[in-house]
């Protein structure tokens, strides 16, 4: 092997240059691997003897993309660029050679190269729209030269990868080689190109697939439209559509300028800059600083789940779909037909839809064994109890289930708010006890709050990291407090969403900005979709607050077709002049002289309460990191990732700027609006909370 530089190796074979590249861990294009690339392609391209090249990766994957963490810094190394001109310019066939993941920039070098091959598993995807950009290195300009503009518009709004097969059918690539021996397949597709003097082909001269889109506006018209609320708020895929009707309209050395200058605005934006932060976040996530990765865990071959109720059916179907067996327990034989029934309608819908076929259903419903008695969950690994939230309810089904759950499984509680530390001291066995806080859909939601118990083991925690990872979630470890991380915060929302309405706002301008802001939903159409009735009664309601009077006038909310807002059948939600009156009273009633709210100081109010309560939750250590908090609100509540989560936003903003109007909320409202001393420490040493 020679060494072209500490990533780059090129060696021959007969009149075949072999140039491998190996950065692990995923062969980012980090400057050392552009100039080595770089360097590569002109060597091989210089040595008479060499008769055509080979690129191809060491590790686990072909290139995977650009180096996420060099964006934003100052450009270092041999650009991109350079290697593109190397190759298109050169007069010897390139041919990639494609395992793993080519995807971002490392599918743009393999677009670069005349031809490609790839074993059946490897995949292909332009996913920089996930991280708030576009290509940068003429993946709109070639891919729609391949595969057709709507092909690629598709491949880059959905940055999904697709298979080595589709890449094969869609001319993607040139031949698929035997899963394993990529290298050999490679060296004999090299060899069938030069004995056949095959001409080189350069995918930026193929022309018949843009034409065939020129002078078709209505492509793009429609593309707009049917992603419109898919991208509702986001810059970049608007850039992208651009860039690609470029490819349309302007010459091949054109387009790629402006697909440049698209990638240059949007790099720079705060909606990259999150979304390059939240990639990073979702990685970090599953680091528990004092549980090393080679901690043991503990195998879980089978759960058991206390309740199939809403929450109890929607976390056995996470396990179910992950071939993990599931005993589901409930008290009544009408209770746990009816939830078995709702399970069942879940799968047949999706089923409907074409996403799973009859037999998964059968095979996932299999899965599930029904039971009344909790003896039924004695052989069980993991159980998760998930009944009505009430301390001794729990209480007593963890005394229980501790006599019966088998040595060495482990014990959680799906609970929102309650203190997990009490429930694990009922049983014999507090440090296999911790909570699984599932968010409702609990087969749908993303987002897992495990929460760590003051005497929760390493391994346990181990383990329920990784059995969240198996079944598809994102999880993230919290502590012992008042609805942990993500209620705890919201709760700050919705005392002051409550408070702007008798002040001044009415429900709808608060969700206004809220819906603005980038959440799917306001906290009044949130609470009308939950039931404005949870934990209210006909007989303790005293119309002290304007829920209680609406639940008294079931007004209860999209169930009954009224809440805060007026419902039609279709469940369209109507600003209600009922509610304006019964707000209006109850200000009057209570002597408040209502004035003009101002959007951003609806804004303000909602979000800095919850920022100011991020850094307590810090400060307390029930998070571990401010990007944790920011993974919750991304992945449990909808709040936009082109804003990065409620803590990267404050970094946004500016702590100093936050403070400032907390300080000033506080002199004229109060306790309610007190800094936390992190967000003052911070702001004095002029820190953000991305580098706590
Ligand atoms: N840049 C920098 N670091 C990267 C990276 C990248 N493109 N891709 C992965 N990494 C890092 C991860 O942060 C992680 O680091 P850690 O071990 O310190 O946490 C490590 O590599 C391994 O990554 P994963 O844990 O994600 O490993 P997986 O095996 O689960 O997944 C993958 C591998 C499918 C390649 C996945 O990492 C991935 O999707 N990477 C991002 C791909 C991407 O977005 N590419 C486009 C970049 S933008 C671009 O190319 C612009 C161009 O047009 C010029």
């Amino acid at each position: 092997m020679a060494a072209v530089n500490s990533v780059t190796d090129l060696t021959r074979e007969g009149d075949i240059a072999v140039l491998t590249l190996d950065s692990p861990p995923v062969n980012a294009l980090s400057a050392d691997v552009r100039t080595g690339l770089r360097a590569g392609i002109g060597d091989a391209m210089a040595d008479p003897a060499v008769k055509a090249i080979v690129l191809i990766c060491a590790g686990r994957t072909f290139i995977a993309g650009a180096d996420i963490a060099e964006f934003g810094k100052p450009p270092r190394g041999t650009p991109l660029s350079e290697s593109q001109a190397a190759i298109e310019g050169g007069n010897k066939p390139v041919i990639a050679a494609v395992h793993g993941t080519a995807l971002g920039g490392g599918f743009e070098v393999a677009l670069m190269c005349h031809y490609r091959v790839a074993v059946p598993s490897a995949r292909f995807g332009l996913p920089e729209i996930k991280l708030g950009i576009i290509q940068g290195a003429g993946g709109t300009q070639r891919l729609p030269r391949l595969i057709g503009v709507e092909n690629a518009a598709e491949a880059i709004l959905s940055g999904t990868p697709f298979s080595g097969k589709r890449a094969l059918e869609w001319g993607v690539i040139d031949a698929l080689v035997e899963e394993g021996k990529l290298r050999e397949g490679a060296l004999a597709f090299a060899r069938k190109a030069i004995d056949s003097k095959a001409p080189l082909r350069k995918v930026r001269d193929l022309q018949d697939k843009v034409e065939a889109a020129r002078g078709h506006p209505e492509i793009f018209e429609k593309i707009r439209r049917d992603n419109a609320r898919k991208f509702r708020g986001f810059e970049a895929w608007h850039g992208a559509l651009r860039a690609i009707q470029a490819a349309v309209d302007l010459p091949f050395d054109e387009g790629m300028k402006r697909e440049r200058e698209e990638f240059q605005k949007l790099v720079t934006t705060d909606q990259s800059k999150a979304q390059r932060y939240v990639f990073f976040a979702e990685r970090k996530v599953w680091k528990v600083a004092d549980v090393p990765d080679d901690t043991p865990t503990l195998p879980i071959k089978k759960v058991g789940v206390i309740g199939a109720g809403t929450m109890g059916g929607g976390i056995s179907m996470n396990f179910l779909n992950a071939g993990i067996a599931v005993q589901i327990v409930e008290t009544s034989q009408q209770a746990l037909d009816r939830g078995l029934a709702t399970i069942r309608r879940n799968y047949d819908n999706t089923a409907k839809k074409g996403r799973l076929t009859p037999a998964d259903v059968e095979t996932r419903m299999g899965l599930l064994s029904p039971g009344l008695n909790l003896d039924a969950v004695s052989d069980c690994d993991f159980v998760v109890e998930a009944v009505y939230e009430n301390m001794d309810i729990k209480k007593d089904i963890f005394r229980k289930l501790d006599k019966i759950a088998k040595k060495g499984a482990i014990l959680a509680s799906n609970t929102s708010y309650l203190n997990i530390d009490e429930i694990a001291s009922v049983t014999s066995r507090p440090d296999h006890v911790l909570g699984t806080h599932f968010f409702s859909p609990a087969n749908v939601m993303r987002l897992l709050e495990v929460v760590r118990g003051d005497k929760t083991a390493k391994p346990v925690i181990a383990t329920t990291m990784q059995l969240a990872r198996k079944i598809g979630k994102i999880a993230a470890l919290v502590g012992v407090c008042h609805g942990f991380v993500g209620n705890r915060m919201l709760h700050e929302r919705q005392r002051e969403a409550n408070k702007l309405i008798l002040e001044g706002a009415m429900p709808w301008d608060v969700d206004r900005v809220i819906y603005d802001f980038g959440l799917p939903m306001g906290p009044f159409a949130m609470s009308d979709l939950a039931g404005l009735d949870i934990g209210w009664s006909k007989q303790t309601s005293k119309s002290s607050t304007i829920r209680e009077i609406l639940c008294e006038l079931d007004r209860r909310g999209q169930k009954t077709g009224a809440g805060f807002y007026d419902y039609d059948e279709a469940r369209n939600a109507k600003p209600s002049p009922v509610v304006e009156k019964i707000i209006l009273d109850f200000a009057a009633k209570k002597g408040v002289n209502r004035r003009a709210v101002s959007d951003e100081e609806i804004l303000e109010r909602c979000i800095y309460p919850m920022i100011n309560e991020g850094a307590k939750i810090l400060e307390e250590g029930k998070a571990q990191r401010a990007s944790d908090i920011d993974i919750i609100w991304i992945n449990g509540y909808g709040w936009p990732v082109y804003r990065g989560g409620p803590m990267f936003y404050a970094d946004l903003v500016g702590p100093d700027k936050v403070l400032a109007k907390m300080k000033e909320f506080e002199a004229t409202m109060g306790e309610d609006f007190k800094p936390a001393p992190l967000l003052e420490r911070l702001v004095a040493e002029k820190k953000q909370f991305q580098n706590l």
